[in-house]
């Protein structure tokens, strides 16, 4: 019987391209039918694995969960970066490889985000999300954020509205 070691850890500049990869592989599954293909191409584009390993040396707080040798997602968080929103902390980005949603390892890693932040003084926190990404609006509803401002983004021709989840101390 073999044993796959589960664990949270930052990331390192080694990491980079597997953070790449799972980027990729996450966004194309989460938005594929919502962000027009052309946009879709060019935000992943963006970020390939130079993109990571320049924000991991920068010192961006970026949290991998590890499946033994795989990394199934990623969080990426920091200051609140909306002005008018009385948040401390913002969890920028939250996404896993498709092959690992919905076995808790999200629930993991917005915990272990929510944790640090707290360990950083930063007690309330705020996540958006697109309001037609339904499965991380369910996800984030079921971990308790409230809705608490709305707004929008434009993608090439469409624009599409966005809503922020807000939990406080
Ligand atoms: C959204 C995402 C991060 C959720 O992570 P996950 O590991 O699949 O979710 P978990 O298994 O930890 O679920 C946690 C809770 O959310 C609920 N939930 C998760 N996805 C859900 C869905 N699609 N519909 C309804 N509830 C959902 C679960 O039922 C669970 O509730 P419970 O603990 O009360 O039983 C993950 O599916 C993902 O990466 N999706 C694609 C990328 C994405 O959209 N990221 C967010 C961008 S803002």
């Amino acid at each position: 019987m073999s044993t796959v070691v589960i664990e949270i850890r930052q990331a390192n500049a080694a990491d980079a391209p597997a953070v790449a990869a799972a980027h990729d592989e996450a966004w194309r599954a989460a938005y594929q039918g919502i962000i027009p293909g052309v946009e879709l191409d060019k935000l992943i584009n963006r970020r390939g694995a130079d993109w990571w390993e320049s924000a991991i040396r920068k010192g961006s707080r970026i949290s991998l969960l590890a499946f033994g040798n795989n990394i199934a997602g990623y969080a990426n968080y920091g200051r609140n970066r909306a002005r008018s929103l009385y948040y401390d902390g913002e969890i920028y980005e939250l996404y896993l490889r498709p092959e690992y949603q919905g076995v808790g390892f999200g629930r993991r890693l917005f915990t272990a985000a929510r944790r640090d932040l707290l360990q950083s003084g930063m007690k309330s926190l705020v996540v958006w999300a697109l309001s037609d990404n339904e499965p991380a609006v369910e996800f984030y509803r079921a971990l308790g954020g409230r809705a608490v401002a709305r707004s929008s983004e434009r993608f090439g021709t469409r624009v599409l509205d966005k809503v922020a989840y807000g939990w406080n101390s």
